[in-house]
């Protein structure tokens, strides 16, 4: 999805023949380019100040176990059915058309309204930026018009819009419709300044913990769940899965890979084991050097640093400035995804037309990236990102749960397709990915549950009105008698 495969929608699917010009390390870059955003930059704080504590490092480990279980099973599947669509495509192969209504519908809530929440959290790190600068945004347009206060209920929070969230989406989707693609060696800068920027915390913040903010390391539950504890921790790795989100993306770049049978699970593991590394002594630097209630704000890594005195400020900006900038390529891959997505779906009749037409210029789907474009800024303008986070992370932990499921299922149905890369003790891993990430979504909000359910009854009720009408025969074939119903 990222990096060379950053190309425009319309042809990457029509082509039967993409250029395959990605090698292993390629895609490595791919995955960790869509993985490092939002999830270890912001959602870390609110994780660590609201559910776990210092633990939140635990639940980094949790999560981690989950994607690896799920990242083994969707290598299996991206092996086997080098097709872009990432998800959907499988859930077509194994379960038919509704299922695949149903990922593809889902998929809006991991690559849309992921776009929207980081481009929330790179609004929080501008902010930073231009606060130093000595030029402060008002609080009335970059933050929030709206929230949910502990009891669930909607408020208004006085802010009229999150204006630079909005901004920085209108500016992506723009270059998006008229087929600006990040090149290979901007996606492969990107990846390293990121990568830089979380090493430096970690080496020179490490040194510099202070132990007595990590004691107790697992806060005593408050007597509700969820709330710190071990149930906390079960909590805190549902909403930090975000952080993880976007080594599916390696999947989406099959048509681009080298060798995909080989490279594309090295690409996959890779990433998420770099990432998950990463991720534990990131997560650890924070809690150590600031105590867990101050984290949760908009930049807490900023505020990590600032807690270990003047010894760090150099790092300030370094953080800051890579966060925007690292967030940015999340937010391009994310719309990305998402126009490619739904233009694989418009393809087979599952959506409108629209979002397959191709602009006769640019040769992108210009009126479906928009119009993803319009979804993405209002969810990034109004909402704050704890909601948009959450949501994301169940939505995305359920297409993990189904494609783990479609492991087991097709092995069953299809012994006989070769599969280059083999799920390592299937049935047993296919099996702990349902398990783990279902607990972890067991683990997120009740309201959190509740708008997943709004969002599918959403769904169900657009298939029944249009998707079953309309819905064909899928222009690419998996195998000859892949189900189509
Ligand atoms: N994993 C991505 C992030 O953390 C979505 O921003």
């Amino acid at each position: 999805m990222a990096g060379q495969d950053i190309q425009d929608s319309a042809t990457a699917a029509a082509a039967p023949e993409l250029k395959r010009t990605l090698g292993p390390w390629q895609l490595t870059a791919v995955g960790i380019g869509a993985i490092i955003g939002a999830g270890i930059f912001v959602i870390t704080g609110k994780a660590a100040a609201e559910y776990a504590g210092p633990a939140v490092t635990i639940s980094f480990i949790v999560a981690g176990f989950g994607c690896l279980f799920a990242g083994l099973c969707y290598a299996e599947l991206a092996a086997m059915i080098p097709q872009s669509g990432s998800a959907y495509t499988y859930a077509y192969a194994a379960f038919g058309r509704f299922a695949a209504w149903i990922i593809g519908w889902d998929l809006l809530l991991e690559y849309g309204m992921s776009a929207g929440a980081v481009s929330v959290g790179w609004s929080g790190y501008l902010g930073s930026v231009m606060a130093k600068l000595g030029m402060p945004f008002p609080e009335a347009l970059s933050k929030a018009p709206v929230a949910f206060d502990s009891g669930g209920h909607f408020v208004l929070t006085g802010a009229i819009v999150n204006l630079p969230a909005v901004a920085i989406v209108a500016f992506l989707t723009a270059f998006l419709v008229v087929g600006v693609r990040a090149s290979a060696s901007a996606n492969g800068f990107m990846v390293l300044v990121k990568i830089v920027v979380v090493l430096l915390v970690i080496i020179f913040g490490l040194p510099l913990i202070n132990q007595a903010n990590l004691v107790p390391f697992v806060p005593e539950n408050t007597g509700t769940f969820g709330e710190f504890g071990w149930s906390g921790v079960l909590r805190a790795a549902g909403v930090v899965f975000f952080a993880y989100i976007g080594f599916d993306a390696v999947s989406a770049a099959a048509q681009e890979a080298r060798n995909p049978q080989r490279d594309l699970p090295i690409g996959i593991l890779g990433s998420l084991a770099i990432c998950t590394v990463l991720y534990i002594l990131m997560s650890l630097t924070m809690v150590g050097l600031a105590p867990y209630p101050t984290l949760n704000v908009e930049n807490p890594v900023t505020i990590a640093i600032q807690a270990a005195g003047p010894q760090l400020h150099w790092l300030e900006w370094i953080v800051d400035v890579g966060a925007v900038a690292g967030l940015t390529t999340v937010i391009l891959v994310s719309l990305y995804g998402q126009t490619r997505i739904f233009y694989s779906m418009a393809r087979d009749g599952m959506l409108p037309p629209i979002f397959a037409a191709v602009h006769p210029t640019y040769n992108t789907p210009a009126r479906g990236t928009i119009l993803v474009g319009i979804f993405a800024a209002f969810l990034g303008g109004v909402f704050p990102i704890d909601i948009l986070g959450e949501l994301v992370s169940i939505g995305t932990l359920l297409a993990f749960v189904l494609v783990c499921l479609g492991v087991i299922v097709l092995r069953v149905q299809r012994p006989d397709v070769p599969r280059p890369f083999k799920t390592p003790f299937s049935p047993v891993t296919p099996i702990l990915g349902v398990v783990v990430c279902g607990a972890m979504m067991y683990g997120l909000p009740g309201d959190t549950w509740i708008r997943l359910g709004v969002w599918f009854g959403i769904g169900i009720l657009i298939f029944a009105l249009y998707g079953i009408r309309h819905a064909k025969q899928p222009a690419w074939t998996l195998w000859d008698d892949a189900p189509t119903k």
